[in-house]
């Protein structure tokens, strides 16, 4: 196994499941420092003691990252460990009911807008004058097949996934010159705890249901994991500002 992340610091969001957690692990074997994020506690300790116990170096930090004070709290701990932050993953993120446009609550719009694009804004933006102090960065952002069409979710999702790839093009043209790589994943259909609470007698998920019978096989979180941190390596040296389906072709269908 290549240790090709020794001495680097990699935060991961979402880390106590699924994507997040697998990403988390190959990072770790791999050689990285890993700042377990999640909002749960008892999750990300678990991740955590998986990765010492195999040798690795890991921490939690645990808390809601739609809030600016979890962020800020996730940075300050992160730097005062480990003296920087090398890798940041944004990967937290939650579903919506697959409600349409005219179904959608308030509540559900403000909170899947604030998990899934405003909190990779906060983090990326507290994140980023660490790596301008190094000259060096690599940044990941997990999508969706939603980021890419519209009948892959409800409105609210969607929105969210689009405006993280606009996040990620806009942050990889700012960054271009300044050592600071950024991409992002859009899954397919990923064999995870994503929980989906779907209002059954929407208009949404009516007229997305057909639309997923393209979704194709179903991957495993590794699989991700495996592009993510490819992102994040050297190997990827002049890859910036690409959208990297991993979805079995759904996106080509
Ligand atoms: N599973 C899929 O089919 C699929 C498809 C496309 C995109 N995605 C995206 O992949 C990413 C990872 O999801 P997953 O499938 O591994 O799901 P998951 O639910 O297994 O993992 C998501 C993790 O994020 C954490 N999280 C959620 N909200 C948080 C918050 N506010 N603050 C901190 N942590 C929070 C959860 O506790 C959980 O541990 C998400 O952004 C999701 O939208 C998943």
């Amino acid at each position: 196994m290549s240790k090709d992340f020794a001495g680097k610091t990699a935060i991961v969001t979402g880390a106590g499941a699924g994507i997040g957690r697998a990403t988390a692990l190959e990072l770790a074997k791999r050689g990285a420092n890993v700042v377990v994020a999640d909002i749960h506690a008892d999750t990300a300790n678990l991740v955590v003691a998986q990765i010492v116990n195999e040798g690795g170096a890991a921490i939690a930090v645990a808390g809601d990252l739609a809030e600016q004070g979890v962020i800020d709290a996730l940075v300050a701990t992160t730097v005062a460990t480990y003296g920087g932050v090398d890798v940041l993953v944004n990967n937290a993120g939650i579903m919506d009911d697959m409600s349409g446009p005219h179904e959608v609550s308030d509540e559900l719009w403000h909170r899947v807008l604030r998990v899934n694009l405003t909190a990779p804004l906060l983090l990326t933006r507290a994140v980023v004058p660490h790596m301008l102090s190094r000259g060096h960065g690599a940044i990941v952002n997990t999508t969706s097949e939603a980021g890419l069409r519209g009948s892959a979710a409800g409105t609210a999702y969607t929105v969210s996934k689009h405006g993280l790839i606009g996040l990620t093009k806009s942050a990889a043209v700012v960054y271009r010159d300044k050592g600071i790589r950024v991409n992002a994943v859009a899954p397919g259909g990923v064999a995870t705890s994503l929980e989906v609470n779907v209002k059954q007698d929407s208009m949404g998920l009516a007229a997305i249901g057909g639309y997923m019978a393209n979704v194709g096989r179903i991957a495993q979180p590794e699989e991700l994991a495996a592009a993510i941190v490819f992102l994040a390596s050297d190997a990827a040296s002049n890859i910036s500002g690409a959208i990297v389906p991993v979805d079995s072709s759904w996106s080509a269908v």
